[in-house]
């Protein structure tokens, strides 16, 4: 029988505000959240503990068969467990966001990822958001959002979130790392971020994170016609 959940792809750069407004979707629909960012954070954690360099390709696939990487799910998301231990937040400092960056320019770990994230979506209504969602992960999901804000806000975002977490940076650093990644995420070969030819495009500079929820629930809404 043919599978009906329901599949919203998020994609965009770093701190356009996709993973909180995916979990606040997730919230308003009964949908179940997955961060797909956090599975390349995970390998970019494993790479850089085994003392491998990001950008090592050789080395870095040669480690995949020994990565046991899943993901599931709890409370409403998903969590994800690198040899059965739970997965916290050691992946989200700013050197994981470069490994995570590096290590997903690489063909065979996308490959190595492809079916946790899609199977996920065959047996649950979800959100997803990442970067290559709308056009490699789920190409058949019926909402696709490309969610963008101007660099500063999006460095002022992630900014305020890192000082939230207690990690050590200056919004100058964020802002360049922010660019260098946008420059590698959008620069690389395979999946790169691109919208979907068959997305809805919102830029949300300009919003907070309740008015880009609402803005965000009506696109949605006009789709796929739930209130
Ligand atoms: O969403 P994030 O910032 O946690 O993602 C970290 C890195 O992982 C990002 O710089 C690019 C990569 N990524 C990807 O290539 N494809 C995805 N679907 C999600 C993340």
């Amino acid at each position: 029988m043919e599978n009906k959940t329901i599949k919203i792809a998020l994609d965009g750069p770093s701190g356009s505000g996709k993973s909180t407004l995916a979990k606040n979707l997730a919230k308003h629909y009964g949908f179940v959240y997955i961060d797909t960012g956090a599975l390349y954070r995970t390998i970019g954690l494993f790479v850089s503990r085994k003392g491998i360099a990001s950008d090592d390709a050789e080395n870095i696939i040669a480690l995949l068969p020994q990565i046991h990487i899943e993901m599931r799910l709890e409370d409403g998301g998903n969590a994800v467990y690198l040899d059965g231990v739970r997965i916290g937040e050691e992946i989200r400092t700013p050197l994981c966001s470069k490994y995570a960056s590096d290590v997903s320019k690489i063909p065979a770990v996308r490959a190595f990822l492809l079916e946790t994230q899609r199977s996920i979506a065959r047996t649950n209504n979800v959100i997803m958001d990442g970067r290559d969602i709308g056009t490699v992960i789920l190409p058949d999901a019926q909402v696709k959002i490309f969610v963008t804000a101007s660099p500063e806000a999006r460095a002022k975002r992630r900014f305020a979130e890192l000082q939230q977490r207690g990690v050590e940076t200056t919004y100058e650093d964020v802002l360049s790392e922010m660019q260098w990644r946008d420059a590698n995420d959008s620069g690389r070969e395979v999946a790169p971020l691109v919208p979907a030819s068959d997305a809805i495009m919102f830029d949300n500079s300009g919003l907070d994170i309740v008015q880009t929820t609402q803005e965000a629930v009506k696109l949605i809404n006009k789709v796929i016609g739930r209130c």
